[in-house]
């Protein structure tokens, strides 16, 4: 059941799977829900089945504290039916990419249109205090690696769609934008790379998402991205940086940012 053997099969599998485990044939929308995101599961409907990610194949149990590791099906009062993935395997795992894009492969295989992908990141723009959330404008991909193999000249123009942007912005109209740069990590970026990332039009830091983004674009679907500022990047912020104040900051930040994420899931 490894992704990176046949990712496309795979995903099929996974999508049975989570069919089988939910009872739920298909899924309208898709969220992975990073660092500080959590708890929007709870707050956009109905769980009517909860499954451990471990089951479902080509899932592994979540490397990191933070992730719950299980995929949700939520029912939204709309009628909309909502696949929530608490389990994310990061770049820096070192696994490859077909695995890091296996939950998004499976959420278009469950027939998911739309995939919403979240984030905990740095940010490059100082304005931004820890726990502020910022719609991702666009991206840039520092990890020279891809999703896609082979003759597949996949178009990201408005990748991280401009519809539901607007959207976003309907349900909070102070919301900030900024383009998301995805490093490798696992190790923080030095200073220099992140004068580097602002020099070529970087607003946010990460090790994530993007990858995931192009995975959803060749497969069809409609990309909203959303990060939480849980820190400023190293050389903008004095203090050094450390996963705890990652995760502190997505702590606190976690009801507000949640509650907002549910009112634009509804709004869709
Ligand atoms: Cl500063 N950099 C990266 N790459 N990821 C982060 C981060 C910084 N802060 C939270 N996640």
């Amino acid at each position: 059941d490894d992704p990176a053997a046949r990712p496309a099969e795979i995903a099929a599998q996974a999508a049975a799977d989570i069919a089988a485990a939910t009872g739920v044939d298909r899924h309208d929308i898709a969220l992975t829900l990073g660092s500080g995101w959590g708890k929007a599961a709870d707050l956009i409907g109905e769980t009517t089945a909860t499954v451990p990610a471990e089951q479902i194949t080509g899932f592994s149990r979540p490397a990191l504290a933070g992730h719950t590791g299980t995929i949700r099906s939520i029912l939204l009062e709309n009628g909309t039916r909502a696949l929530v993935i608490g389990a994310r395997t990061h770049y820096y795992e070192g696994h490859g990419v077909r695995r890091v894009v296996h939950s998004v492969r499976t959420a278009a295989a469950t027939g998911a249109s739309t995939m919403i992908l979240t984030n905990g990141a740095g940010g490059i723009n100082e304005h931004w205090t820890p726990g502020t959330p910022v719609l991702i404008s666009d991206h840039i991909n520092l990890t020279a690696d891809s999703p896609l193999e082979g003759a597949t000249f996949v178009d990201l123009t408005d990748l991280y769609s401009s519809r539901l942007r607007a959207i976003a912005h309907g349900i909070d109209p102070s919301l900030d934008e900024g383009v998301y740069t995805q490093f490798r990590g696992p190790h923080y970026e030095t200073p220099a790379e992140v004068r580097m990332a602002r020099t070529i039009g970087g607003d946010i830091v990460g090790m994530s998402t993007a990858l995931e983004a192009i995975a959803a674009r060749e497969a069809g679907m409609e990309v909203l991205g959303l990060s939480l500022i849980t820190n400023l990047a190293a050389g903008i912020q004095s203090t050094p940086l450390s996963h705890e104040e990652v995760i502190e900051a997505g702590q606190t930040a976690e009801a507000g940012i949640s509650a907002l994420l549910a009112r634009i899931v509804a709004a869709l």
